[in-house]
């Protein structure tokens, strides 16, 4: 991973520095929260997407897991995040903001510890290899059951959830595929180990509802660019046998963009390649991060 510089609890610092001690809680626990976001290249100079709404999550993250004091507000680490992408000084790159438990949290609580903040960036690579935007994603329903809402907090990015969606992309990739897609703990398709999921079926877009998913911003932006190219949206269950028998389906998400999937289970899903609803959102959303959208002005933040 290349990454030049790190900022850590107030130091900006070269990344091979940037170490924790091996006694710490969080690292133990899992006890951490993070966020996943990305900065483009923009006709005005590089642009963080959405990073507020982003960093609002950060917070929303700290809060559901039970950090009673942020140690910086969003506006403070929207600007420590610039920073750190500034000094970073790359293109395209990918944005890690993390929060963990330190200073303590041996006694299995967040009071018996403190919070630690840091950010990262570094060069970005193309989810999944260049040829799978072309070719779509062979994806499979996973065996493991995502997470209940009670029990490891869906709303929020924490560390330990990613266990659960390292399990299960680990098992797809060893069985032949590039994504496992997770049902909720009611059987019903919930999202996929790192983005959500959208179907298309006559026309309309449908997605689960947010209950047992994370929200991904970037499932946020897929509706209004849909609603903009006058495409319906709607939230509703899906189950696994109507993944099967839909027009089209697509991932999205910060890392992943947006990326149609064509086959499921080893069915094919349409005509087997990405779809033309999948291609246009697709095509939207890269217009969007890039600076070149009508609503680019409004989500993007130059560094
Ligand atoms: C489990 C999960 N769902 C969905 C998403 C998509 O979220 P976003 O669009 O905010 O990146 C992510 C990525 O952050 C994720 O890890």
């Amino acid at each position: 991973m290349n990454s030049r510089f790190t900022w850590i609890n107030g130091e900006m610092i070269a990344s091979d520095q940037a170490t924790v001690p091996f006694l710490t809680a969080g690292l133990h626990y899992g006890v951490a929260i993070f966020e996943g976001i990305r900065a483009y290249k923009t006709p005005n100079g590089l642009g963080v997407f959405r990073l507020r709404e982003h960093m609002k999550r950060f917070e929303d993250s700290s809060r559901i897991v039970g950090f009673l004091d942020m140690p910086h507000s969003v506006d403070e680490m929207m600007e420590h995040v610039c920073a750190t992408v500034r000094a970073n000084g790359f293109g395209d790159c990918y944005i890690r903001p993390l929060l963990w438990l330190a200073d303590g949290g041996w006694q299995l609580t967040i009071d018996s510890g403190k919070a630690h903040v840091a950010v990262s960036v570094w060069e970005q690579s193309v989810y999944g290899g260049k040829s799978t935007v072309a070719e779509g994603l062979k994806a499979c329903v996973s065996s493991f059951t995502r997470h209940h809402p009670n029990a490891m907090m869906t709303k929020a990015k924490v560390a330990g959830n990613y266990v659960n969606s390292i399990l299960a992309k680990t098992d797809a990739q060893r069985n032949g595929f590039n994504e496992a897609i997770m049902l909720d703990p009611q059987g019903y398709v919930a999202e996929c180990t790192g983005a959500n999921l959208f179907v298309v079926r006559n026309g309309r877009l449908v997605t689960p509802p947010a209950d047992a998913i994370l929200e991904g911003i970037t499932r946020d932006t897929v509706v209004a660019l849909a609603q903009d190219l006058g495409i319906p949206v709607q939230e509703s269950q899906l189950s696994r046998d109507h993944l099967y028998v839909v027009d089209e389906v697509f991932v999205c998400g910060t890392a992943a963009e947006v990326v149609g999937i064509t086959s499921i289970d080893r069915r094919t899903i349409g005509a087997g390649v990405p779809g033309p609803i999948t291609s246009a959102i697709r095509e939207a959303y890269l217009s969007a991060v890039r600076g070149t959208h009508a609503r680019s002005e409004r989500w993007i933040t130059l560094t």
